[in-house]
């Protein structure tokens, strides 16, 4: 069995229009869907009608998680489950998220063609705020499914207008009556691009994803003491924009010393200054910090040396700094039997492949938590550019990994047991 290329990139290119924006700064054509929005509320009813066309029964839960089931030979026993997320950062592409969901689709539209069925029931699904652009949390959803974020606290979660998940939730229509603890699939695979330089460096056709980095994200608030640019002495001001960049700095600085490794990465990837205008130093200033490594004990050495820097810099500088951990998760490794499964399909298709350890991260690492769960890459075009319009993987290599991606789900599909 094969999936249908053409079909998976159409619907890939038919999702993108939603939610579609010409990026400024390229002229190309980039997707911006963030998680509850109205665009997300239009690409969800638009892959929930596709989920209903392939005769699958839709439910959706308390956290806007959606869930398409299709029916198995044997129905009671545990389902195999894959899919990822329709959201999208502010400057995205149409592959990440999409790719996952969008690929179990063409799966089932396959099987169905064929009048295949598995002996498991197969559910394909999409998490709410996987990227955590909007509400700051990332792996929102699939976390909220899988206990680590409980319901309560994530929608309470409010974006930077102060609307909150759950009334955004209730705004779009999604908030979903069914229980938010997801009953443990019999295995999870996810689909994704890769969004790196890696796969496609090494003219590899497919990923087998052994695991995901650590991850650990900051929001800074620093208050300094607005000033006139012009009149007040260098040596009288608290300059809380100073304070920002000297933190921005070191980050390069962590990396460069060498002292983590070779894998650490650090940005800063917003920062806001106030008033912010041309002729008066700043009072208050907001900023981002992400880190990460693949190593638990190496993101926490450095994150301690980062913490002792905040401190640093609000001292010498005369500011306050108050940081706030809005998202933190260890590193996960993948099931060894998904990635044998991954490799041994890549193979049998004739497509080479190689392990690789996810530097972003996926709705797939929180399904870990309850089951065996794996996921396939497929390497991406201009240095594997991602969270950018300029995101291109080609139909070829997105139906290389959703080829994978069928062979794997219908093997887990007939193992026995409940
Ligand atoms: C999700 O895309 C991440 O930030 O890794
Ligand atoms: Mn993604
Ligand atoms: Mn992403």
């Amino acid at each position: 069995m094969n999936i249908n290329a053409e079909r998976l990139y159409a619907s890939l290119t038919a999702l993108g229009q939603i939610g579609a924006y010409s990026d400024p700064d390229s002229g190309v054509s980039g997707v911006r869907r963030l998680a509850l929005t109205a665009a997300d509320a239009q690409g969800r009813r638009h892959v929930v009608e596709q989920m209903k066309a392939l005769g699958l029964e839709v439910t959706v839960d308390q956290i806007g998680n959606v869930f398409a089931r299709r029916r198995g030979r044997d129905d009671g026993a545990r389902p195999v489950m894959a899919g990822s997320h329709i959201d999208s950062v502010a400057t995205a592409g149409r592959f990440d998220g999409c790719l996952g969901v969008l690929g179990a689709l063409e799966v089932v539209h396959t099987l169905n063609d064929a009048k295949h069925v598995t002996r498991r029931p197969l559910v394909v699904a999409f998490f709410t705020e996987e990227e955590g652009s909007r509400f700051g949390t990332d792996m929102l959803g699939s976390a909220v499914a899988t206990g680590r974020v409980p319901l309560e606290r994530a929608w309470g979660l409010k974006d930077a207008a102060g609307l909150s998940v759950r009334a955004e939730l209730e705004a779009i229509g999604f908030l979903g009556a069914q229980s938010v603890a997801l009953a443990a699939p019999h295995a999870y695979v996810e689909c994704h691009i890769e969004q790196g330089p890696t796969l496609k460096a090494a003219q590899q056709d497919i990923g087998v994803v052994t695991g995901v980095q650590a991850i650990c994200w900051h929001e800074l608030t620093l208050i300094g003491k607005s000033a006139h640019a012009g009149t007040t002495p260098m040596a009288l001001r608290a300059d809380p924009g100073v304070a920002a960049s000297r933190i921005n700095v070191k980050l390069r600085e962590l990396v460069a010393s060498g002292r983590y490794g070779t894998e650490l990465r650090a940005t800063m990837g917003q920062l806001r200054l106030e008033p912010g205008l041309v002729n008066v130093v700043p009072n208050r200033v907001t900023c981002t910090v992400d880190l990460r490594n693949p190593e638990e004990e190496i993101l926490a050495r450095a994150l301690e040396e980062l913490l002792g820097f905040y401190r640093q810099v609000a001292t010498e500088e005369k500011i306050t700094l108050t940081h706030r951990e809005t998202a933190r998760t260890p590193p996960v490794a993948f099931a060894q039997k998904v990635q044998e499964l991954v490799a041994g399909a890549a193979k049998r298709r004739g497509l080479s492949s190689r392990a690789i350890v996810s530097g972003a991260g996926h709705d797939c690492q929180e399904l870990a938590r309850l089951c065996p769960a794996g996921m396939v890459f497929v390497p991406g075009e201009a240095d594997g550019i991602s969270h950018n319009p300029r995101e291109l993987s080609t139909s070829e290599q997105c139906a290389n990994g959703v080829n994978v991606l069928l062979d794997v789900l219908t093997a887990l599909a007939e193992e026995e047991g409940r």
